[in-house]
């Protein structure tokens, strides 16, 4: 018999919810997410309440946190122009990504904070970040209010992916070649894991 700790999250404080949430769900991919505000600055900043959602559509969802005094700039931007860029984050843009996640004030271009070059996504009003070995540019397909979270989850609807070309695939087929992609994980906090070892193990 195993000897657990026991915990009720309605009987919790916000921050030991947290706490236990953030190390229990590990490790877990970040959407780097990039966007226009209104007045053209250009923002991205990293998060890692996202997760692929479905294939058909091919949708990925993003739960974004409130500031005191209100959304934080992605939400806000992800509000009024209805699109985003998710990038993904490789071992080599790590530092850039922490840049990037600070809390700057709305009129600050985060590409620039961070020594990121951008460019301008194909089919929506978007930037995304030169460099990132995959960009997926999005549409909002839903917005899902969370109650007091306070988070927003916001489910895009990728109409344009980018690989990059260099990234081989497997045999014929359309999945990239992990070994050739350096993702980062986040844990806890500030604490991130890259990939170990892959290992294949056919489905009974
Ligand atoms: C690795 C990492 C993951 C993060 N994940 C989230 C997240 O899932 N949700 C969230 O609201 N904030 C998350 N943050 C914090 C945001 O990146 C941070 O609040 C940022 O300033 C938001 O920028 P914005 O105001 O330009 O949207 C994360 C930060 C880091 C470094």
């Amino acid at each position: 018999m195993s000897d657990y700790d026991v915990f009720d999250p309605a009987a919790l404080d916000g921050r030991t919810r947290y706490q236990l949430l953030t190390s229990i769900v590990v490790p877990r991919p970040i959407g780097w997410i990039s966007t226009y505000g209104e007045d053209g600055t250009a923002n991205v900043a990293p998060f890692s309440y996202y997760s692929a959602l479905s294939a058909s559509p091919l949708l990925v969802g993003v739960s974004i946190g409130h500031r005191r005094d209100g959304p934080k700039d992605t939400l806000a931007n992800i509000r009024t122009g209805g699109v985003f860029c998710t990038n993904f984050v490789s071992q080599d843009q790590l530092e850039a990504m922490n840049q990037s996640s600070g809390d700057y004030a709305p009129e600050v271009d985060e590409f620039e904070v961070a020594g990121l070059e951008r460019q301008d996504a194909d089919l929506i009003d978007a930037p995304f970040v030169v460099g990132a070995p995959v960009v997926m540019e999005c549409r909002v397909y839903k917005e899902v209010d969370l109650g007091d979270a306070p988070n927003t989850l916001i489910i895009g609807e990728a109409v344009r992916i980018h690989v990059d070309s260099r990234i081989p695939r497997v045999g014929d087929t359309q999945f990239l070649d992990t070994t050739h992609l350096d993702p980062v994980a986040r844990l806890w906090g500030p604490t991130y894991a890259m990939l170990g070892e892959q290992v294949q193990i056919p489905r009974p």
